[in-house]
């Protein structure tokens, strides 16, 4: 996403303070002999009928583990559905939710998420991304599927997959390029993984699909894009994509959609941070009293990096899935040839504490209105390469920042030649998303409003590749 130069803005935080046990009055606390007994501190009953003698001793209870309920109000509460949700699994979890599952729900919950129902992208929506800049984006990524698939020997049959294609702008503009080249395009076969049915139908218009009812009319739909001629299905995972024909798979900004986990050192250790509701019923943040699951996976992560990497940082953060998605993609292809390209905007290296909320092109508090605002963490592509590198037949290139990917594919020559035929406007437009694509800052030729400077995204978003280690070594990573 095109993050201008804003500053964060800075989230309170307010983290758990362990030592919120509270008194608490209570009629009668039930208590049995018996050896499985709910512990006292986790079960508090309020008997009203018959009468109670008044309690004849005041109990300390540690609640601090407890979920506080807001009171109870016949007010229309103000909440979403999304918001309802959160607060519904935390309450009948008895206890917070990772931020990597809060992240989750926020951005691709069936009903309510962030990418369900809406585009989200371009001057009316979120954010904008590089397809959204410029058609050379597309393009560029096109030269690379072609030389790739040069290098796997011309197969007749390619599995093309895009990750989360957004509008499908990346993919129209990948196929309007390669048209001419007839036999690469002959080849693809196009799977889109996207899970929001309102995207998927961009997704369809922007490829100008139209579906082939089958011989029968019913059970054999097809559906195929006219930019090409190539054959266009949609899958919610990339596991539903069918195996067993070389691939290339696309990933474009998606890697910083995946959830993540974030850890924090405190004196008792590393401890997650968890999402939390308060008693006046607003989101918050807290550390895990206990060690979680995902520490299986911070102690992975941990184990890649050097010791003075880790020293640095009070907060880490991993995602399980992109290491899971990771070593899905270098499976596939380590079996069936092909490679991968994955662009986003990351570091190579242990990324901290990076997630952040987009609103209408601001950065905004992620624990504000879930649902309403994109959340994305930076990518650690370091975690990549490694995950990637654990399975055999695969080789892993790059990372090398987006202005070295782009300039060697060509996109200098691309733009000269789309700058000849074009008139003032066009050439503007041109110049402007050329600079958001491989420059760094603001572009130094603007001299429009300052608030509407360009800004580069050429050193802040990296590519990287993973290919078969059949094809030798991708352009441009030689
Ligand atoms: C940040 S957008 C990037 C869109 C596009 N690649 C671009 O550059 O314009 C993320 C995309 O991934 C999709 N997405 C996010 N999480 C997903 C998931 N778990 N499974 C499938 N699609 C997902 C979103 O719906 C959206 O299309």
């Amino acid at each position: 996403m095109l993050r201008r130069a804003l500053l964060k803005a800075a989230p309170t935080r307010r983290l758990f303070s362990p030592s919120s046990s509270s008194s608490l009055s209570v009629t009668s606390l039930r208590q049995s002999s018996s050896s499985s007994q709910i512990p006292n501190s986790h079960f508090v009953e309020h008997v009203e009928d018959p009468p109670q003698p008044p309690p004849s001793a005041t109990i300390s209870v540690d609640r601090s583990n407890l979920y506080h309920p807001p009171e109870h109000s016949h007010e229309p509460s103000a909440d979403s559905e999304l918001v309802k949700h959160l607060k519904n699994i935390i309450k009948f979890r008895g206890g917070p939710i990772t931020v990597a599952e809060y992240m989750e729900e926020v951005l691709t919950n069936p009903k309510a998420g962030f990418y369900i129902n809406r585009d989200v992208f371009g001057a009316e929506g979120d954010f904008i991304t590089s397809p959204e800049v410029s058609q050379m984006f597309g393009e560029m990524i096109g030269v690379w599927a072609m030389c790739l698939w040069e290098q796997m020997g011309r197969p007749s049959r390619v599995n093309l997959v895009e990750l989360g294609p957004g509008r499908g702008t990346l993919m129209a503009d990948l196929l309007r390029g390669a048209s001419k080249f007839k036999s690469f395009v002959d080849s693809l076969q196009i799977h889109l993984v996207e899970c929001s049915p309102a995207l998927q139908k961009l997704q369809y218009q922007k490829l100008k699909c139209m579906t082939d009812e089958g011989a029968d009319g019913n059970a054999d739909k097809r559906c195929i894009s006219r930019l090409a001629g190539s054959a266009v299905s949609w899958h919610a995972t990339l596991e539903q994509v069918p195996t067993g024909s070389p691939t290339i798979i696309i990933g474009h900004e998606f890697y910083d959609a995946l959830p993540v986990h974030q850890f924090q050192k405190a004196s008792r250790g590393w401890c997650e941070k968890m999402v939390d509701v308060t008693e006046n019923s607003s989101f918050r943040f807290v550390l895990s009293p206990q060690p979680t699951p995902a520490l299986l996976y911070l102690m992975k992560r941990c184990k890649w990096a050097k010791s003075e990497e880790i020293a640095n940082v009070n907060q880490i953060e991993v995602c399980p899935k992109a290491i899971d998605l990771t070593q899905e993609i270098a499976n596939r292809i380590g079996v069936d040839g092909g490679g991968a390209l994955i662009i986003d905007y990351g570091l190579n290296g242990i990324v901290s504490d990076s997630l952040q909320a987009i609103r209408k092109h601001k950065f905004v508090d992620i624990l504000d209105n879930p649902g309403t605002a994109d959340l994305s963490a930076y990518v650690d592509f370091d975690a990549i390469r490694h995950s990637a590198e654990e399975i055999p037949d695969v080789s892993v290139h790059g990372p090398m920042t987006q202005s070295q990917f782009l300039g060697s594919l060509g996109i200098n020559f691309r733009v000269e030649t789309l700058l000849e035929n074009c008139n003032e406007e066009q050439a503007e437009s041109l110049r402007t998303g050329y600079w958001r694509l491989v420059g760094e800052g603001e572009a130094p030729f603007w001299e429009g409003p300052e608030e509407q400077a360009p800004i580069g995204m050429g050193t802040r978003y990296l590519a990287m590749a993973i290919v078969n280690k059949k094809q030798g070594i991708p352009v441009p990573f030689m």
